[in-house]
């Protein structure tokens, strides 16, 4: 099994409660996909058959999780942005039958070809800067033959790009016309039948639902997330964006791994959360995007322990954003989180949303070895600078992405 020893680096480990876990003047063993010895220089074990990669004092940080997007779907709604900057609300335009509804009729319209094609960049662009490990929802197709299409070309994401891919099913995120007023209608089809399908194909790693005045009740989403947990499936939700239903509370609940957006989440709930060890996805690129005034209520999260992870969100509506390293900037600049916590949100916090902390989102040994290397001497540069991408090279579960050597060289 082929080993990496990589020398005079600075890791940012990720593995203590707090901070960066910084380690400066230090190396990282990788035995196949693992990683199997970390340490001061002054420890570093032999390389023996190792191929050695010097570092020079540059930051390897774990490889990036993106765990909450919606990437891939048909079309754009380009004209929604004009419509929004000339002041219709983002809920008045989903009222209109505009909104998610839009990109379903061109996700529906859309081959798996075609939707595959057109995620295909958005996903290289997020790699680029580092990511190995991200989250796809369905939730624009809205009927069994369309949502299973969409979680198809997410499985055929991972398999064509190398990356490690989650498929979330989000057939509640909103009504399909065809249901117009019939709300439990949907949900019972939900149920019944789509998420069994998608399940029985092997499709399906969590469940989500969106509860809002726009999308689904609170009851319907329960019904929805009981489901799931009958077909033995993690949950999570979409809550608290536009305002306060209870949606969390009752996620929190039953155990889910993340409650997402929650904006609008009441303080005093939050201690729920944390004991129910739910993680909270802070979506920075909605709020801008949807120029939201109600902050998240970080204070109470921070001071209750719960893990609070960051997303791209990228979607077609609320956040065509495909960048987590600028996601980290709006969450120190919008949310005022410290670039420490902006790095673990994208790491070792977002694996929490995803129930995947054992085995990634830190460097430790035992973890799988994906690994970035950063053209920066401090971690805080990550979350600083807009618009530079300093990913030099990307060891996707032990193996190189990227012509890692030469660039050392
Ligand atoms: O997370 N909130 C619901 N779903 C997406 C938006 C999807 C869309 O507008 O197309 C979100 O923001
Ligand atoms: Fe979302």
């Amino acid at each position: 099994m082929s080993q990496t020893l990589f020398i005079n680096a600075t890791l940012a480990c990720v593995d203590t409660d707090s901070g960066y876990g910084l380690r400066e003047d230090a190396a990282l063993l990788v035995d196949g996909d693992r990683i199997a010895w970390r340490g001061p220089m002054s420890e570093c074990p032999s390389a023996g058959g190792a191929e050695v990669y010097d570092c020079k004092q540059r930051l390897l940080t774990p490889g990036l999780i993106d765990c909450h997007t919606h990437l891939v779907y048909g079309g754009d709604r380009a004209d929604e942005f004009e419509q929004r900057l000339e002041g219709v609300s983002y809920a008045d335009i989903a009222a209109g039958g505009g909104g998610i509804v839009s990109t379903v009729n061109a996700t529906r319209a859309a081959s798996a070809d075609a939707l595959f094609d057109q995620a295909l960049p958005r996903v290289q662009q997020l790699m680029s800067e580092g990511v190995t490990t991200l989250e796809i929802k369905s939730g624009y197709g809205l009927d069994c033959a369309n949502e299973i299409k969409m979680l198809r070309v997410a499985a055929l994401l991972e398999k064509e790009l190398g990356l490690r891919v989650q498929k979330t099913f989000l057939g509640a995120h909103a009504l399909p016309p065809e249901y117009s007023g019939r709300g439990d209608d949907y949900i019972s089809l939900v149920c019944d039948e789509m998420l069994p399908q998608a399940h029985a194909e092997g499709l399906v790693d969590a469940v989500d639902v969106f509860i809002e005045s726009i999308a689904f009740s609170v009851e319907q989403g329960e019904r929805v997330l009981a489901r799931a947990q009958q077909l033995g499936l993690p949950i999570k939700a979409h809550v608290e964006q536009l305002s306060d239903l209870g949606g969390a509370v009752m996620a929190a609940r039953r155990g889910a791994l993340s409650v997402d957006h929650i904006e609008y989440l009441n303080s005093d709930d939050v201690a729920l959360l944390a004991r129910n060890r739910c993680a909270a996805v802070l979506l920075p690129g909605a709020f801008y995007v949807l120029r939201e005034q109600q902050l998240p209520p970080l204070q109470a999260l921070r001071e209750q322990g719960v893990a609070i992870a960051l997303a791209s969100d990228a979607n077609p509506g609320s956040s065509p954003l495909y960048s987590l390293l600028l996601v980290m900037n709006l969450a120190c600049t919008l949310f005022r989180m410290t670039p420490a916590e902006a790095l673990r949100g994208v790491t070792l916090n977002a694996a929490s949303a995803l129930g995947l902390a054992r085995e990634i989102g830190s460097l430790e040994a035992g973890k799988q070895a994906d690994i970035v290397v950063w053209d920066v001497e401090r971690p805080a540069l990550l979350s600083y600078r807009i618009g530079i991408n300093p990913c030099v090279a990307v060891m996707q579960a032990g193996k190189w992405r990227t012509s890692a050597r030469q660039v050392a060289a």
